[in-house]
């Protein structure tokens, strides 16, 4: 299990426990007001957008221009901190992720 603390779209700081081998989007769309993901992972509609705490924003994979175009369009891009959930695949090195979903733009 990869613990995952998340401050929600509500505001509510919420711990859950994660499925390495699955991208964080999968981990947690099941979650009370979380991301929509309304294209299924597939990097086509930004929906997944979360705002990784800064100490943890080194230890991702970078960011594929196809992900920083989608994310630079958003009203509430934070530049080294934004990223598309869909896009990363929760190892058990991400113990203790840290991050907030992203606020709704449509
Ligand atoms: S789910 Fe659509 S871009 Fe991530």
């Amino acid at each position: 299990m990869v613990r995952l603390v998340i401050k929600n779209r509500s505001g509510q700081l919420l711990e859950h426990d994660g499925q390495s081998g699955i991208s964080l989007m999968e981990n947690i769309r099941e979650l009370d007001d979380s991301v929509d993901a309304i294209c299924g992972g597939l990097c086509a509609c930004a929906t997944c957008h979360v705002i990784v705490d800064h100490n943890w924003t080194d230890q991702l994979a970078q960011r594929q221009e196809e992900e920083t175009q989608l994310l630079s369009d958003s009203a509430c891009y934070v530049e080294k901190q934004s990223r598309l959930s869909c896009q990363i695949l929760l190892t058990e090195d991400l113990d203790g992720l840290t991050f907030t979903i992203a606020p709704e733009e449509f």
